[in-house]
């Protein structure tokens, strides 16, 4: 706690800005001792913080002054989502890193994701109209090792929702039955939804899992399962399924290579790579508040086992974190320390449109809590910040930031655990706004107000990262730059 008040003496009382008033002295991408043009973006908080849209604009940069670029993701599956704006074009993507809509990208959907084939096959059609293309304007390529995710999952995981409390929260796409099957050594691989067999393998699935469901009182083929964009679904029989599967199979078997001896060639050029991770950090199963987590890799350090060795993260030329600038937000059955109750939560949702690109659920507003965040950013080993929403700060109410959590009166740091999470008691700051509005136009960080430029100081130091990008609304032109 000690430390943050030092930086926040520093800051409001001695008026030190860090430099933050500057741009960096040198442009990240291009330090020698790492890998040139290389970029890996997460989310900093609980998901949600915009890193799709830092992506896509890094994405763009970069196809400015070269060919080609590749764009990697990693993690996850149709649990994310986020929107792309693009002119007047909104594009919600799930599966699809952001790097798709853009020619001369080549999109992978890496080894460690789980993949839902007909949600999939969904979101590219869907894409496609959105942009008015007949094809996607980018190279869509899909490892053959990557994980299934079926409506097998959807349905045992809203099974376990109504029988188990760690489910509750899960956005009941199936994502942590399917990454279980992996640690059953029971998984499907997008290589056996083309194999010549698939129906063979399928099939023993279908009944494994017509099993396990019955194991809980349900039968498989009555559970409701849900859709991209569309009402939920029965699971219906095995044929059904198979009949639905056989459809999105036509559509994705084009798609599928090794992606292995691509990425290692792609490393070994000089196109820019930009890794794009689903999730965030504050919902990995290791640092996440446990247990509505999710269940696969959130850090850097799953690019490194997705692309089994090729890329060390750590020559990753900038690794950044992505937060929301004045708050966070959280959907999910977690509660956290810093919850916000009352007109200011109900303002900040609404102001900056905060319900579930998946679920549409309403998102819990939080206020910025430096024991999580700098935690979060330790063990992720995060170097640079994206910060999102710099608009959504109102000059009347004071940003309120906790510094530090209390249990009996003793000072006490965060824990990744629900458990230990409901005693703490947090001990807040609170520090000069400004007119959110008024920054929504702003594209030079001089043109930013002083109390905007304080806080990013005071934040950046806390969090021990140097700024790289601050976004002042949701259009790609609402983006100032450090560099
Ligand atoms: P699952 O990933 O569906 O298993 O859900 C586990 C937890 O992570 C739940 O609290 C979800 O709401 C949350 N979650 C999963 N994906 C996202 C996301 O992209 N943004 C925000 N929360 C997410």
């Amino acid at each position: 706690m000690n430390d943050f008040k030092n930086i926040y003496n520093e800051v409001y009382k001695r008026g030190n800005l860090y430099k933050i008033n500057k741009k960096l002295n040198k442009n990240p991408l291009l330090v020698s001792s790492k890998r040139k043009n290389s970029v890996a973006i997460l989310g900093g908080m609980l998901g949600d913080e915009g890193k799709g849209r830092i992506a896509d604009e890094l994405t763009a940069d970069f196809l400015k002054n070269y060919k080609k670029v590749l764009h990697y993701r990693d993690n996850g599956g149709s649990n994310a989502g986020h929107t792309v704006e693009i002119g007047d074009v909104r594009i919600a993507l799930h599966q699809l890193g952001a790097g798709v809509l853009q020619k001369g990208c080549t999109a992978v959907l890496g080894k460690e994701m789980v993949l839902h084939p007909e949600d999939l096959v969904a979101e590219i059609e869907e894409s496609k109209l959105a942009i008015g293309k007949k094809k996607l304007p980018s190279t869509l390529v899909i490892d053959e090792m990557a994980f299934l995710c079926l409506d097998t999952h959807r349905a045992f995981e809203a099974v376990l929702k109504n029988k188990t409390s760690g489910s509750k929260g899960a956005t009941g796409r199936g994502i942590s039955p399917a990454y279980a099957d992996v640690i059953y050594r029971n998984p499907l691989r997008i290589r056996d939804l083309v194999s010549k067999n698939w129906k063979e393998k399928f099939s023993k699935h279908y009944k494994h899992y017509q099993l396990l469901v019955k194991g809980f009182g349900y039968t498989l083929s009555s559970v409701d399962v849900p859709r991209l964009g569309k009402s939920n679904i029965k699971v219906g029989s095995l044929n059904k399924m198979l009949a639905r599967l056989e459809e999105s199979r036509k559509v994705i078997k084009p798609l599928v290579a090794s992606t292995y001896n691509l990425m290692e060639k792609s490393w070994n050029s000089d196109s820019p790579v930009v890794f794009e991770k689903a999730q965030a950090l504050g919902l990995d199963k290791r640092w996440g508040v446990y247990p509505d987590v999710t269940a696969s890799n959130c850090g850097f350090d799953g690019i490194f086992s997705s692309t089994e060795g090729v890329v060390d993260h750590n020559n990753i030329a900038v690794k950044i974190a992505t937060i929301k600038a004045t708050y966070s937000s959280s959907v999910g059955s977690r509660v956290l320390p810093t919850a916000m109750k009352g007109s200011l939560a109900h303002r900040i949702r609404e102001d900056a449109n905060e319900y579930g690109a998946t679920t549409k659920r309403p998102r819990d507003i939080a206020y910025i809590d430096l024991p999580m965040m700098s935690y979060l950013f330790k063990v992720g080993r995060v170097e640079y910040l994206a910060a999102t929403h710099l608009d959504i700060a109102y000059s009347d109410i004071p940003v309120k930031v906790c510094i530090g959590y209390k249990i009996s009166g003793k000072e006490v740091g965060y824990r990744p655990d629900q458990e230990y999470l409901n005693k703490v008691k947090p001990e807040y700051l609170e520090l000069p706004a400004w007119d959110g509005a008024k920054t929504q136009n702003t594209n030079t960080i001089g043109d930013l107000p002083k109390e905007a430029l304080q806080y990013l100081a005071f934040i950046t130091q806390c969090l021990n990262v140097k700024l790289l990008v601050v976004t002042t609304g949701p259009k790609r032109e609402q983006t100032i730059r450090w560099w």
